[in-house]
């Protein structure tokens, strides 16, 4: 069993996503043991809580770069013994020596068809208003694998959905994250736990083939 570490700074809302994928029993070949907040007002952390789960609180402001945060939180992941990383609107910049302690070990969900709307200043709202804004006919959810580069990193599953004449920004969000987020999450940490994605420059392949979500 692969030892799950979840993340998180906000509601929690991906997070509960996987905490219902693994009561449904589908977390075949992993467990989460730990959620990591970056803010210890963050609902998901009663969430882990009404889940049993271990909760850690790591605010940022504690450490005085993103180097030095970025090593106190590997050294707990690994003194926890975490096997797999999943950033679950984590939104704390890291640096690269998380990805060398986790190589292809850490996924990342963005509200958005990567490569549209992400990178620097595409969080939150701001990626749906970016999307209404530049008149797209579909927008999704990606998960990638995390490299040192932001929202750069290997896609493992996207899914779209159509933009609505009447979204707003709100609207929008919500229906990224009912029909696209909450699905994809659990189905990319399954794969990742199970091993059954290889990793060839860009492309993830999925071993035993597609994935449907
Ligand atoms: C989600 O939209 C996720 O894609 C982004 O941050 C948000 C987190 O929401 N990275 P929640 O805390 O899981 O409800």
């Amino acid at each position: 069993m692969k030892n799950i570490a979840v993340l998180v700074s906000g509601g929690g809302t991906n997070l509960q996503a996987l905490i219902d994928a693994q009561a449904r029993g589908e977390f075949l070949c992993g467990e989460i043991g730990m959620v990591v907040s970056s803010n210890p007002e963050a609902y998901a952390l009663e969430r882990a809580k009404q889940a049993s789960i271990p909760g850690y609180i790591l605010p940022r402001k504690n450490w005085p770069s993103s180097q030095a945060y970025t090593r106190a939180l590997v050294s707990l992941l690994q003194e926890m013994g975490a096997d797999v990383v999943v950033l679950a609107g984590f939104m704390v910049i890291l640096t690269e020596e998380i990805v060398q302690a986790y190589p292809n070990k850490i996924l990342n969900i963005h509200p958005a068809l990567i490569p549209s709307f992400c990178g620097k200043g595409a969080y939150g709202l701001h990626v749906h208003e970016q999307a209404l804004a530049y008149g797209v006919k579909v927008t999704g959810a990606t998960v990638h694998l995390v490299t040192a580069e932001p929202d750069g990193g290997p896609i493992v599953l996207q899914k779209a959905i159509d933009v609505l004449p009447w979204d707003t920004p709100e609207s929008l969000q919500r229906r990224v994250m009912e029909e696209c987020e909450w699905k994809l999450l659990p189905k990319a940490v399954d794969l990742l736990c199970r091993d059954n994605l290889k990793v060839n420059g860009r492309t993830v392949e999925i071993i035993g083939g597609r994935v449907i979500v």
